[in-house]
């Protein structure tokens, strides 16, 4: 049996960004919140990021389809995108109705009121069972605001109680599907 306790103490230090991940396909838009998001470059000329999207996501297909994603950093004024973004599914709602927006250089919605934004293109993709991890060449971006970005220790410091009960419940439920297919990932791989 692994030490589970003893390897969630350590991961529980570290504290990650909120993105909101968009995309587009041509016919439909959409976007999630993402904090597994990395950059994945030393090279000033030749940024990437690795970004790990679940395979049931509405956003997943729209980055399959078209190949490109865009990444947005948000202030804590923006709790609402969190809700918005991370706590319904885009199969049959436009997320994006009533955000300023517009299509990017890589025809991605880029969010207006964001902290700031990437463009990427994708380069690779892995598949881990649950998620598809993407590496993504980053082709544009833009600062617009110093403002701290806003962090998922943060956000459960300012989340009103109902919303954390909600994005907790969610993680959970996510968290046991992951589970599954994890486990029938390393099954297979056992075979590969
Ligand atoms: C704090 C937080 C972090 C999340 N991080 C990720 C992530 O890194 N990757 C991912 O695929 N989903 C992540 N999610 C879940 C998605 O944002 C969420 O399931 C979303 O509703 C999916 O939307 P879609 O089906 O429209 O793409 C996160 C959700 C929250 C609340």
């Amino acid at each position: 049996m692994r030490p589970v306790q003893d390897i969630n103490a350590v991961l529980a230090q570290l504290d990650r960004e909120l993105w909101v991940v968009t995309a587009a396909d041509g016919k439909q838009r959409g976007g999630l919140i993402a904090t597994f998001v990395s950059q994945a470059s030393i090279v000033p000329e030749m940024p990437r990021v690795l970004v790990g999207i679940a395979k049931q996501h509405h956003t997943r297909k729209l980055i399959d389809a078209s190949g490109v994603f865009a990444l947005h950093l948000l202030e804590e004024t923006k709790l609402e995108w969190v809700w918005r973004f991370g706590l319904q599914s885009g199969h049959g709602v436009d997320k994006l109705a009533g955000l300023a927006w517009q299509l990017g250089a890589t025809a991605s919605p880029l969010l207006s009121e964001a902290l700031a934004w990437l463009e990427c293109r994708v380069e690779a993709r892995f598949d881990t069972g649950d998620r598809t991890v993407y590496l993504a060449e980053v082709v544009a971006g833009k600062k617009i605001s110093a403002a701290k970005p806003l962090t998922f220790r943060h956000l459960l410091q300012l989340a009103p109680p109902e919303r954390l009960a909600q994005m907790k419940a969610l993680l959970v439920r996510d968290a046991h599907a992951d589970a599954l297919v994890i486990e029938r990932w390393r099954e297979g791989a056992k075979d590969r």
